[in-house]
């Protein structure tokens, strides 16, 4: 038997808190990242009670981790434990990413950075110009629309089942960028002609996600261009019923891996202040894709 050498008294701690953790893939995501970088760096998965969140917030800066992750239900609730937080993250109201850094605990939103990097990986585009279309208006379709209005979008609608959430995001997005954001009734996505006027169409919602895999939010008798990029957050499956439709006209389709891979890169960059290279993002993304 070998001594066993991954943590030794300098390893760091990095991690991530929510309820439930079971189902994450951000541990094994992390921890490979640290291997491939060679870095002395391990990623632990923490559930948190509600009723302890704000002693867990504080014990981890206490013990001086150099940072964590934050996810489903605490990304709004553990902002006002926080030091300072980013300007997206305030924007969109949740944070994803906290750097303890003498102490002080820095929340940030990745999942806007994370989307961004994903998006321009995968289709070569950026937002600059475009008319997009969000389908959804939950939590992640929030940080998703403040990155396309960010990144420049001329036109955001944005679609949900329950129109009064649709319209505090636009709300939001109006108030924060201009007038850019409208927002219309779910069962205008069912008819033809609305489709057309889009660049790019993104589903934010679970309609598709694994064990309803035969759910879309698009109905198969909608006609797409051949030009529009159709982005599904959902990456389990690969791909969805609603890429196979977006293929089937020759579209641009991509799932969410690319942004669930870049919003954990984003995240680790920001602990450690480096950079990861491009060819390590795939690598790690070909090892990712084979566990969903
Ligand atoms: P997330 O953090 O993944 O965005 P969320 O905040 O719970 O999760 O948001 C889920 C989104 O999917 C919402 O836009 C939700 O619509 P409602 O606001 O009307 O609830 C949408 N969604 C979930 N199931 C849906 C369904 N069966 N049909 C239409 N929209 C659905």
């Amino acid at each position: 038997m070998e001594l066993d050498n991954r943590i030794t008294g300098k390893t760091g701690l990095i991690g991530l808190i929510g309820n439930p953790v079971e189902h994450s893939v951000s541990p094994q995501l992390h921890n490979t990242i640290s291997r491939l970088l060679g870095k002395n760096l391990v990623y632990i998965p923490m559930k948190v009670e509600r009723d302890r969140l704000e002693n867990a917030v504080k014990g981890l800066a206490a013990i001086n981790m150099v940072g964590f992750n934050v996810t489903i239900p605490y990304k709004q609730d553990v902002m006002k434990y926080l030091d300072e937080v980013s300007k997206e993250a305030a924007i969109i109201g949740a944070v994803n990413t906290v750097k303890i850094i003498d102490g002080k605990l820095h929340g940030y939103n990745t999942d806007c950075e994370g989307f961004l990097r994903s998006f321009r990986e995968e289709t070569g585009a950026g937002f600059r110009g475009a008319r997009v279309l969000i389908i959804g208006a939950g939590g992640a379709s929030r940080a998703i629309a403040v990155s396309v209005a960010m990144d420049g979008a001329e036109g955001v609608c944005i679609v949900n089942r329950t129109p009064s959430k649709a319209i505090e995001l636009v709300n939001l997005l109006n108030s924060n960028f201009g007038d850019i954001a409208y927002a219309v009734g779910f069962e205008k996505i069912t008819g033809q002609g609305m489709l057309g006027n889009f660049d790019v169409i993104i589903n934010t919602t679970s309609l598709g996600m694994y064990p309803e895999t035969e759910a879309s939010p698009l109905d198969r008798s909608v006609k797409l261009k051949g030009n529009q990029i159709v982005y599904d957050i959902i990456y389990n499956p690969l791909k969805t019923k609603l890429l196979e439709h977006a293929e089937s006209f020759g579209c641009k389709a991509v799932n969410g891996l690319g942004m669930l891979l870049y919003q954990g890169i984003s995240a680790y960059e920001l602990w450690t202040g480096e950079k990861v290279l491009e060819a390590a993002a795939r690598k790690i993304y070909r090892l990712i894709e084979k566990i969903i």
